[in-house]
């Protein structure tokens, strides 16, 4: 009775919801402090940054060609370019004399313009009345519009001499920037002659569900800040709030959020057949994303577009030869783990040379996962994404089936950060973090939980590269069962910053 009758009187409704979410922002916004600063990255290298969006060849996802975008005549899973966000070690930007203000210039966190975004969420909540998607706009700009990303826009590339030269001198020092073994920071075990020409470690990101590549920014950088190069993806699945593809004629076309009234297919797509969709078309980021790597470390850098308007592209030409391309690991988050898992079906190959992965909090609804998985392989949940169990699929409960996949790969790792919840290893949590904890119930410190996963992340980075086993990677088996066995039975560890980890699955012993 209630229901319909509150339906038809949709104003209203409009009006009340429109009421509600501005008290909530104006409270937000009087609770929040002014001046919100991201922290800075854990490693001992500065960090450059870098906004790429490049053309590709243009196709369709194979099976997905005829899926049309409703009401827009255009294909729905068409490969046009591909954007990404670049982060890698630096040299430290010399201070301008001039205009100490201008250069070395900062990217403010949100993505411009901050409507398409406010739009975006908007639309993922169903809201579709435009002064109420200004409301989301608003709301965004208000939180984040003075918020940068520590790290300078096209940096120059950290040049092999330093790398030496910053490892004779120890880690960073002072600025509270502590975190991190020492250990990870002093790994100098690599062969030679590469570490004299300079080779880096790349890291292909990519982004969960209704997130974006920027979502991640402390956890990215802090890799790339131990002498790392990150590529996270701007997939243009339709899984993120929104994102403008902006083509070499110059035309540009709005990617938005896509569920199934937004597509138009025969037979109609289902909610299975968009998930299948989504990873192949993300599988196909994955595989331009290491194309572009290549093209860089052969020296194409100058011949390279950037098609992302008001970014840079001085850097690239540096990329030469500084790239580890049998170095490539795959890591994502949520939908983006589930993705990374399916990316490692048949690698290393030719397309996909890559060396590992590491999956944070694979998705629970973002498809099954693959278990065809002949790399090294590190899972790492969050204290919430274990704690809640659900089925998964008609396949058991979800840890089971995480916990059985990793113990069938010869080099697995699954593991459990107390505390922690499904965001802790975005950005969210650094920018309000109250809410986060009123939102997630997490107990630990937002700081120290991103820092164990970018230890941990660095510590396995380090095992793919020179195959030993430090920090929680040394552990045995302390839990084997998590929330599903004997509590007794669940023992923890602390890692390199204090908090406590859970290990489920270690590589069997030889
Ligand atoms: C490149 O990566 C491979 C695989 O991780 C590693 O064995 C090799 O030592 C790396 N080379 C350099 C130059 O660091």
């Amino acid at each position: 009775m209630f229901r319909p009758r509150f339906r038809r009187c949709s104003l209203r409704r409009l009006i009340l919801l429109g009421s509600a979410l501005l008290i909530f922002l104006i409270l937000v916004v009087n609770l929040t402090p002014a001046t919100r600063r991201l922290p800075q990255y854990t490693g001992r290298y500065d960090v450059g940054v870098l906004d790429l969006e490049v053309e590709v060849e243009k196709r369709v996802i194979k099976g997905f060609g005829d899926v049309m975008l409703k009401g827009v005549g255009e294909k729905a899973f068409e490969l046009q370019t591909l954007a990404l966000t670049l982060y890698y070690p630096s040299t430290p930007p010399a201070p301008s004399p001039k205009s100490p203000r201008s250069p070395p210039h900062a990217r403010p966190w949100l993505p411009q313009p901050i409507s398409l975004i406010g739009t975006g969420y908007a639309r993922i909540a169903n809201i579709y009345f435009p002064p109420l998607q200004s409301l989301f706009s608003v709301g965004l700009w208000l939180f984040g519009r003075n918020i940068m990303i520590p790290g300078t826009v096209d940096a120059p590339l950290l040049s092999p001499g330093e790398i030496s030269k910053l490892a004779v001198e120890g880690g960073r020092d002072g600025n509270g920037n502590g975190g991190g073994g020492v250990e990870l920071r002093e790994g100098k075990n690599g062969d030679r002659d590469g570490e004299e020409k300079g080779e880096l470690p790349c890291v292909v990101f990519t982004h969960g569900m209704g997130r974006m590549s920027q979502s991640y920014s402390h956890y990215l950088g802090s890799v790339a800040s131990y002498g790392v190069v990150v590529a996270a993806i701007e997939h243009r699945d339709g899984s993120g709030p929104g994102t403008i593809i902006h083509r070499s004629d110059g035309s540009e076309r709005t990617v938005w959020h896509l569920g199934l009234k937004d597509l138009e297919n025969d037979p109609p797509m289902t909610a299975p057949s968009l998930i299948a969709a989504q990873l192949a078309f993300r599988e196909a980021e994955i595989k331009e994303t290491i194309r572009l790597f290549r093209l860089l470390n052969a020296g194409h850098g100058d011949l390279l577009i950037n098609l992302k308007p008001d970014s840079p592209r001085t850097v690239l030409p540096a990329f030469k030869d500084r790239l580890n391309i049998s170095a490539v690991t795959v890591v994502g988050h949520s939908y983006g783990a589930t993705g990374t898992l399916q990316a490692l079906k048949n690698a290393p190959n030719e397309e996909m040379p890559i060396n590992g992965a590491i999956a944070l909090d694979p998705g629970k609804q973002s498809g099954k996962l693959n278990t065809e998985v002949g790399l090294p392989v590190l899972v790492m949940n969050s204290g919430a994404w274990t704690e809640k169990q659900t089925k998964f699929y008609e396949l058991g409960w979800h840890f089971v089936v995480v916990k059985d996949l990793v113990k069938n790969i010869r080099e697995g790792w699954f593991m459990t950060l107390a505390g922690s919840a499904h965001p802790s290893c975005t950005d969210v949590p650094l920018i309000i973090p109250w809410i986060m904890k009123i939102a997630t119930w997490t107990s630990l410190n937002a700081k120290v939980a991103l820092a164990e996963y970018v230890d941990v992340s660095v510590e396995f980075l380090n095992y793919l590269k020179n195959g030993e086993k430090k920090g929680v990677l040394k552990s045995r088996i302390l839990s084997p069962a998590g929330p599903l066995g004997d509590s007794k039975m669940r023992k923890k560890i602390r890692g390199t910053e204090g908090a406590a980890w859970e290990i489920h699955v270690v590589p069997e012993k030889k």
